[in-house]
């Protein structure tokens, strides 16, 4: 792996060079209107960039100072395939009639405890209505030979507190929620071979384990063509606008990032009002009632900015999915498109698809002024359920289970965590925001 501290001075000069090539790249970005939507059609300004995701690839490896390179971006899977995996998750059955307990090991601290979101026993899988529960979670680091699976949190993962002994019929899981960027807290190069199965956020782990994803409960199609989406848009009904009084908030608790989104917002108030809850903003609304603080948003806020604190494929978190569901509109800061493919057309505003941000401020105020386009963003309501909770997350332990139960699956290993985790996540950093 490349050694950063050893070659700092290089790195230095390195990514210099490459951030001054990159402000002429910007300069010569050509904008065009994305013009299948009516709205487009009135307002020019909502210049969506020339920047396809193949090109963002290619010039995204050349800045990103996170991660070295990414020639080779994992397929997103359609959003199709996203909502049948979990319908998948949720129907998986038992071959065995009377099924042995199969036997998973939580081995290190996540998140001040052992529990992995799930809990200890032969009934943790059960009270959570996994099709597949015979399985005990335990954390009990004795008789190691007797466990199928033993799970580790990369995050708390160290070389020099490992299993001494391993039986080639286990599945080591590598199991982790946060994004591949801050890449400081794991160290991936001592996990080579190690690992045999993954579970992450990631849509190509063996094991999913979403913040969300969005279910078509009709048959509208997430992407509807140009003239199915004039229909779409002239059926909205609802006043999504009604009895809103202000413009744009944001909830943050931590104020490190490596997006960029505190800039984003500090140069988006310049033109607009966004109020900032929580521990980086001015205003409060208390963290154990998030419910209720996103139905006040919702109530109040024409806008919420979905921001994530990275920005690396698949990478979309509560912080869209949950805000998606109520009655308000997220802007995120996509940069890899993953949210054009996860959400429906025009459901969202994305912010990497302005020019400044005084464009969307504009934007958003023309948004503000009129209803009707403002609605417009809702079309997609009475045709999808967003999915965003924990028992959706919890999926990924259900299919865990199930598979340990599987006697068809091959033997499997990860020999590369660093390319796989690392390079594979096509983590970015931010463009300059202006
Ligand atoms: C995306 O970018 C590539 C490389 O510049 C180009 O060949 C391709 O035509 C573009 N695709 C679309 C849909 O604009
Ligand atoms: C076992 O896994 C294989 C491969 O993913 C799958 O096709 C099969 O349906 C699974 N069997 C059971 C009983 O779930
Ligand atoms: C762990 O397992 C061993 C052997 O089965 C048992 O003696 C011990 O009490 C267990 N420890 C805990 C904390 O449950
Ligand atoms: C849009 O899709 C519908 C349904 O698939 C189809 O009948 C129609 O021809 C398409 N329109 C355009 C403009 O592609
Ligand atoms: C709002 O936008 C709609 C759709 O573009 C347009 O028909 C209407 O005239 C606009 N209303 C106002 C008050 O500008
Ligand atoms: C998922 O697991 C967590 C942690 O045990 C639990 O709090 C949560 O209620 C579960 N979610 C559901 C709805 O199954
Ligand atoms: C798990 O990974 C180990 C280490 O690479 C390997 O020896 C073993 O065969 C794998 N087992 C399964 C069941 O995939
Ligand atoms: C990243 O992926 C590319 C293409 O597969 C590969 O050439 C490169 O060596 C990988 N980098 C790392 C750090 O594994």
């Amino acid at each position: 792996m490349f050694d950063i501290q050893r070659h700092k001075a290089t790195c230095m000069i390195l990514i210099s060079a490459v951030l001054f090539v990159w402000q002429f790249y910007l300069v010569k970005q050509s904008y065009i209107i994305d013009n299948t939507l009516s709205v487009a059609e009135k307002f020019p300004t909502e210049a969506q960039t020339h920047l396809n995701s193949t090109e963002i690839k290619g010039k995204k490896a050349n800045t990103n100072e996170m991660v070295g390179s990414i020639a080779n971006p994992i397929a997103l899977k359609t959003n199709q395939e996203r909502y049948e995996l979990m319908a998948k998750y949720e129907q998986e059955r038992l071959s065995d009639v009377a099924p042995t307990f199969k036997r998973i090991l939580f081995w290190n601290e996540a998140y001040g405890n052992k529990e992995y979101g799930i809990g200890f026993g032969r009934d943790a899988l059960r009270k959570w209505d996994c099709p597949v529960w015979q399985c005990e979670t335990l954390e009990n680091r004795t008789d190691m030979q007797d466990y199928d699976a033993v799970v580790f949190h990369l995050r708390t993962w160290t070389r020099y507190d490992l299993p001494q002994r391993r039986s080639p019929h286990q599945r080591y899981v590598a199991w982790l929620m946060e994004s591949a960027a801050w890449r400081e807290y794991l160290d991936t190069s001592p996990m080579a071979n190690y690992f045999n199965w993954t579970m992450t956020y990631r849509w190509d782990s063996d094991m999913v384990g979403p913040y969300g994803y969005v279910k078509p409960i009709g048959n509208a199609p997430i992407h509807p063509n140009k003239s199915q989406m004039k229909e779409y848009l002239s059926n909205s009904k609802v006043n999504y606008a009604d009895g809103k009084t202000k413009m744009a908030t944001w909830f943050v608790s931590n104020c490190k990032s490596k997006s960029k989104r505190n800039e984003l917002v500090k140069e988006l108030q310049k033109h607009i009002n966004v109020d900032v809850y929580g521990g980086c903003g001015t205003m409060n609304c208390p963290r154990n009632k998030e419910d209720n603080c996103r139905e006040m948003a919702a109530k109040t806020y024409k806008f919420y900015m979905s921001l994530e604190n990275s920005l690396c494929q698949d990478y979309i978190t509560e912080k869209f999915f949950a805000m998606l569901d109520y009655r308000i509109l997220p802007i995120v800061y996509g940069v890899h498109d993953h949210y054009d493919k996860i959400a429906p057309s025009h459901s969202f505003i994305n912010a990497a698809k302005f020019e400044n941000m005084k464009q969307l401020a504009d934007y958003l105020i023309l948004l503000d002024k009129n209803d009707t386009l403002y609605n417009e963003y809702f079309w997609w309501k009475p045709h999808f359920e967003v999915r965003y909770t924990q028992k959706d997350k919890n999926k990924s332990m259900c299919h865990l289970c199930a598979a340990l139960h599987n006697t068809t699956l091959p033997t499997k290993i990860y020999r590369d965590m660093t390319d796989w985790w690392e390079n594979q996540s096509n983590c970015v950093s931010s463009p300059p925001i202006s």
